[in-house]
């Protein structure tokens, strides 16, 4: 028995979340697994009301969950930041979830930006860094404000940190036995020592790992591969930022934000689960929504849990009804958001 921590969030993520959670129990009802599903309200409405981002024992309450199911984070009438840090990233912090998982994979029937690109071609992992780099929140302003302000941010590259997220991704790799290539996406040629340490940490464990191939690319020039030759890529490890980036273009390489997933990954504690898009306020209530991301990151968690049957039937069950929509954007898919959940559902087997 799986007990879930659910925060729908923000915005559309009580729709998504909904939808994901139906298939959640329809793949459990046929796979003989059990879940135990409990709310959280975290989120901007929360933070309107109480003042509060997230209460005093959320983190502790949230360490004895099996996995975290996120809608989404983000408000129109609280300011930038104060949700994303408090409860985003604290949690990715606190709970230590140290990967930060993106499948950038095109399902047939889904439109890609690219032209000529068919899902053979577009099939790669993201493993981004989580707690660290430039998101470790160090740094500070002097004289703010005046005309000699100084703004400094620090980027944390440990050497525990980046071994731990490299090991993974070589481990994951080999798991995923696809074209056994790794890539690491760095800027070695400027950031000559943060990076340098990624590099050397690259190449000690890829001796471990004979049998794959151990790829380098830098981040600017892997956006151009990324949109050019997207069949080059197997599994790409990244740093915390990059990872950022990057993602947003997987996502549209992969169909859009409708469809891309993430898990924020901590291997040996909880993990939490979240369709990688945002809030979209203005499609807030409208039944509009895809939430196939979201279904998709109820996917992934079944597989993280160790689930693999019902995620590999979960993810045909996706294709099924991917096949069914006219369109990926809200509003244009040709069904409501809880009917596109219905059509997953149905098609789980
Ligand atoms: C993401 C988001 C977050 C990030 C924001 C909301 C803090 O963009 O999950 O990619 O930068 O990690
Ligand atoms: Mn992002």
């Amino acid at each position: 028995m799986y007990r879930i921590a659910v925060i729908p969030g923000d915005g559309t993520g009580p729709e998504v979340v909904a939808e994901g959670m139906k298939a959640l129990e329809k793949a459990a009802s046929l796979y003989s697994i059990q879940f135990e599903f409990k709310e959280f309200d975290f989120g901007g409405e929360r933070y309107l009301r109480t003042g509060e981002v997230l209460p005093e024992n959320a983190v502790e309450e949230l360490r004895s969950f099996s996995a975290i199911y996120l809608g989404a984070i983000g408000h129109p009438d609280v300011k930038p930041g104060i949700l994303e840090k408090g409860i985003l990233l604290n949690l990715r912090f606190s709970l230590d979830q140290y990967i930060n998982l993106r499948p950038v994979k095109l399902y047939p029937n889904v439109e890609t930006p690219l032209a000529n690109k068919k899902p053979e071609d577009i099939d790669f992992v993201v493993v981004r860094e989580n707690t660290e780099g430039l998101y470790a929140g160090i740094g500070g302003f002097l004289k703010k404000g005046t005309a000699d302000e100084v703004a400094i941010q620090e980027m944390i590259n440990t050497r525990k940190g980046v071994e731990r997220c490299v090991r993974y991704a070589f481990e994951y790799t080999k798991r995923r036995n696809k074209k056994r290539k790794l890539t690491l996406c760095a800027k070695t040629n400027v950031l000559t020592y943060a990076h340098d340490l990624w590099d050397r940490v690259f190449h000690q464990v890829a001796e471990e790992y004979p049998d794959i191939e151990a790829d380098y690319a830098h981040v600017d020039a892997i956006t151009m591969w990324m949109v050019k030759n997207p069949e080059w890529f197997d599994v790409i490890v990244t740093t915390n930022m990059f990872g950022d980036i990057i993602t947003d273009l997987g996502a549209m390489v992969q169909g859009g934000m409708g469809i891309a997933a993430g898990g924020n990954i901590n291997p040996e504690g909880v993990s939490m689960f979240e369709p990688i898009g945002g809030s979209a306020p203005k499609y807030t209530g409208k039944n509009m929504i895809n939430p196939m991301a979201s279904i998709s990151a109820a996917q992934m968690m079944l597989d993280v849990l160790g689930e693999e049957k019902a995620s590999a039937s979960l993810e045909k069950a996706i294709v099924a009804a991917l096949a069914e929509l006219e369109d990926m954007a809200a509003g244009k898919m040709g069904f409501t958001t809880s009917e596109v959940g219905d059509l997953v559902v149905q098609a789980i087997e």
